[in-house]
């Protein structure tokens, strides 16, 4: 029989601790809310009224609900108020001697029997619990941001954490209506090992503007389908915390330089920019605690504005290759209006392209999204060429073959010799150097990249990459075609993975590191991804749904171009392809799909 938890005790309210408090007394249980001083304890007592009164306004909590959940809860300055819970959750800030000290303070006030836990996020769940005369009974209680929404909790036992205490705790954790995984202590646990270095190199892009706020948060949310960007996330978790737990890990989790915090981190921090609860961090918002981002000196100007920046005429577009990426290119440009010359090496294959142009808007009409009149229209503007020789005349080039740099650089030699002065020239490379095919050209300064992402009519983000070369008319003009195609264009420097790629690939070699190193499950690695952050996959379902070799060869880029020692492939992702388990285009992956 598991026991029976009847009052639990929270100490620190801020983000974490009044989400907490908030899921205990909305499941039943009574919560003594422990805070340092009477203004803290106020501030405390107002998120949790916020957060109620926001919940019965969405209609996701009748009125009596709510006053019952806050009859539920008693405030308290100072933990003597603790001396009768049956277990109390820490959530002080991320530092390791203040923790220590309250733990060793709550080992004296609170009864014996009472489990003592704490929601650190990085440091050693061990070092707290030496801290008491009953490190048995301490263990990780960790919850994700904001506490009331994700569904995941990270249990974490130590090597004394006694098993009893472990199954009392997961038994609460499904009380509450979470799941939760259970693990050994290890810095960082299992989501934020994977996710903190993701964001730390985020930072890092900002910092060293290589994109902007707005345009990194827009291409992981927009190219990977991710609740919120990673600089909104850090903001939301807080930049202090953020930092310390990253101070943390790069300390205790071999000293990878990925997470040491970025500089600017610091000095925003310094600054009191801390994010949301102190209104203002990459973001400014309306007013502290509050979610609504308002305007500020660095919002880019509405988008109007930024399209008369220079931005060239575009009327005819010219899309050479028939590849999937060219077809759906091809009909995503005619279907915005645009006259479309499709150039491909031989009229055989100009016809196959043309059949799957066709094949895909009549899905469109059979799916009611594209009216008959305007799924003929769009092919009406399309023209099919097996010669170069028709891009004459073109404003626009988007070039989508084959992903070998000595092929790209011919072609751009020629569109260089055939196309007007003032075109804009673009390659859809997702790994190559854009400036190399820029440079087989004698007009760099009208060539970018235009990074679609398959399938092309649907995903909603494109990657514009500037090279050194690029000139500003160029970019704005690749920006300006994106919102007229109603896309996306988020401008970005010209390095290997551009900002997707970049982000996304190194977090999943961690999680295949991760496995590797038997310290979870896939299934507990991809649960805690999905439940504790929200992303809609987990990081195994997507390496399958990707490809293990693609996959691979990005991760090798990526390495050998930024020489980032935590970007070494892990060798387990290497001996599955070669092992030819490339995910589920091979029936297997990281999982066996031949039976689906
Ligand atoms: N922010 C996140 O997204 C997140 C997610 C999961 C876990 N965590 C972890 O939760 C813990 C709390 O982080 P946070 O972001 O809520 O920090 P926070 O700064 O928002 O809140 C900490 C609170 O602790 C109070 N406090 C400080 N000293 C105290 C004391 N001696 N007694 C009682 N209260 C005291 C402070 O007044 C403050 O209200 C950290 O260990 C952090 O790593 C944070």
């Amino acid at each position: 029989m598991a026991r029976e938890f009847s009052t639990v005790g929270v100490v620190g309210l801020g983000t974490m601790g009044a989400g907490i408090v908030e899921v205990f007394a909305r499941n039943g249980i009574d919560v003594v809310a422990v805070e340092i001083s009477e203004p803290a304890l106020e501030r405390g007592r107002a998120t949790l009224t916020g957060s109620t009164d926001r919940a019965v306004a969405k209609g996701k909590l009748a009125a009596a609900d709510r006053d019952a959940l806050h009859e539920r809860v008693h405030f308290a300055v100072g933990l003597d108020a603790l001396h009768s819970v049956d277990l109390v959750i820490e959530a002080v800030p991320e530092h390791l001697d203040l923790k220590q000290r309250i733990f060793a303070e709550l080992d004296r006030v609170c009864h014996p029997e009472a489990i003592l836990a704490t929601n650190t996020s990085s440091l050693s769940v061990t070092e707290i619990s030496v801290a008491t005369t009953r490190p048995n009974q301490v263990i990780g209680i960790h919850f994700f941001n904001p506490a009331p929404v994700m569904k995941l909790v990270e249990v974490v036992r130590t090597v004394v954490t006694a098993p009893e205490v472990v199954a009392d705790v997961e038994a609460l954790c499904t009380r509450l209506g979470k799941v939760d995984v259970t693990i050994n202590d290890r810095a960082g646990f299992i989501a934020n090992a994977l996710l903190f270095g993701y964001l730390n190199h985020a930072v890092g892009m900002f910092e060293s503007h290589y994109a902007t706020r707005e345009d990194i948060d827009a291409a992981m949310k927009l190219g990977c389908g991710l609740p919120m960007g990673p600089l909104a996330l850090m903001d939301l978790i807080g930049l202090d915390t953020a930092y310390e737990i990253l101070d943390t890990m790069y300390r205790r989790g071999g000293r990878d330089r990925r997470h040491a915090p970025v500089p600017l981190l610091k000095q925003m921090v310094t600054a009191g920019l801390l994010g949301r609860k102190s209104g203002r961090g990459f973001y400014t918002y309306e007013r502290p605690g509050s979610p609504v981002v308002v305007p500020d000196e660095a919002t880019p100007l509405a988008a109007e504005a930024a399209l008369a920046d220079g931005a060239r005429a575009i009327a005819k577009v010219g899309v050479v290759g028939s590849g999937t990426m060219a077809t759906g290119i091809i009909e995503v440009f005619a279907k915005a209006g645009y006259e479309v010359v499709s150039v491909t090496r031989g009229m055989e294959k100009s016809a196959t392209v043309c059949e799957a142009v066709k094949t895909s808007l009549n899905k469109g009409v059979v799916r009611g999204k594209l009216a008959e009149a305007d799924r003929d229209a769009a092919l009406g503007r399309i023209s099919w060429s097996a010669t170069l020789d028709h891009l004459a005349d073109v404003d626009l080039v988007v070039e989508a073959v084959v992903e070998e740099l000595s092929v790209k650089k011919a072609l751009f030699a020629s569109l260089d010799e055939i196309c007007k002065p003032g075109v804009v020239l673009a390659t859809t490379t997702s790994s190559l150097p854009v400036i190399d095919v820029a440079m087989a050209t004698h007009r760099p300064a009208d060539v970018v990249g235009l990074h679609f992402f398959n399938p092309a009519p649907i995903m909603p983000l494109v990657e514009v990459v500037r090279t050194i070369r690029t000139s500003p008319e160029a970019t704005a003009t690749a920006r300006a075609v994106c919102a007229a195609l109603g896309k996306t264009g988020v401008v970005c420097g010209d390095r290997s993975g551009f900002i997707v790629n970049a982000l996304l690939f190194p977090y999943l070699n961690d999680a295949v590191k991760m496995l590797e190193a038997s310290y979870s499950t896939a299934d507990d690695i991809d649960h805690a991804m999905k439940l504790g952050c929200g992303y809609p996959m987990g990081p195994f379902e997507l390496l399958d749904v990707v490809g293990l070799d693609v996959s691979l060869a990005i991760q090798r880029e990526l390495y050998l171009e930024l020489r980032e020692p935590g970007f070494a492939p892990a060798p387990l992702l290497e001996h599955l392809v070669t092992a030819g388990y490339l995910g589920r285009k091979a029936r297997r992956g990281f999982r066996d799909h031949s039976h689906r």
